[in-house]
């Protein structure tokens, strides 16, 4: 199985970035985790992180037809990014959507997601161990 992830703006940041929020852990660390995680599932994981929703958008189109699943955190643009919703409708690629924090404790902007209805599941909260309940999820799939 191949599952694509993306992170979206200032998840680069990450370890640097409101660490009380996010934790300590560098998008580097959190991929190599994943990466290990993910052959316990012979899971072949690629991963693209972009500050901007055209380069997102162009990835999404790239791996069309290319992936089995894609997992998201779209970071801020889950909010406002319809482009990014357009790209998943228009490949119709089977996607999660996952975010670090606990969007509904936090500002009223975060509750509003405008990809979760076309996804299917949303996980938010659990930061890191989010993505791997992503993998689980999709790993254990058809067994
Ligand atoms: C986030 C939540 C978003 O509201 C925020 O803009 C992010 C990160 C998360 O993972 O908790 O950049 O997606």
């Amino acid at each position: 199985m191949k599952i694509q992830i993306i992170n979206g703006p200032n998840l680069n940041f990450l370890g640097k970035r409101e660490p009380e929020i996010y934790g300590y852990k560098t998008l580097d660390i959190i991929n190599n985790e994943l990466e290990i995680y993910g052959k316990n599932y012979e899971i072949e994981l690629e991963f693209f992180q972009s500050n901007h929703e055209g380069e997102i958008i162009d990835k999404i189109q790239e791996i069309y037809n290319k992936v089995d699943y894609l997992i998201i955190n779209p970071g801020a643009l889950t909010h406002y990014g319809i482009g990014i919703r357009d790209a998943i409708l228009s490949t119709d690629i089977k996607t999660i959507e996952v975010h670090l924090s606990n969007v509904y404790s936090r500002e009223k902007f975060r509750h509003k997601s405008v990809i979760s209805d076309i996804c299917i599941g949303k996980i938010t909260g659990f930061g890191l161990e989010g993505y791997k309940m992503a993998l689980q999820y999709l790993g254990n799939l058809d067994k």
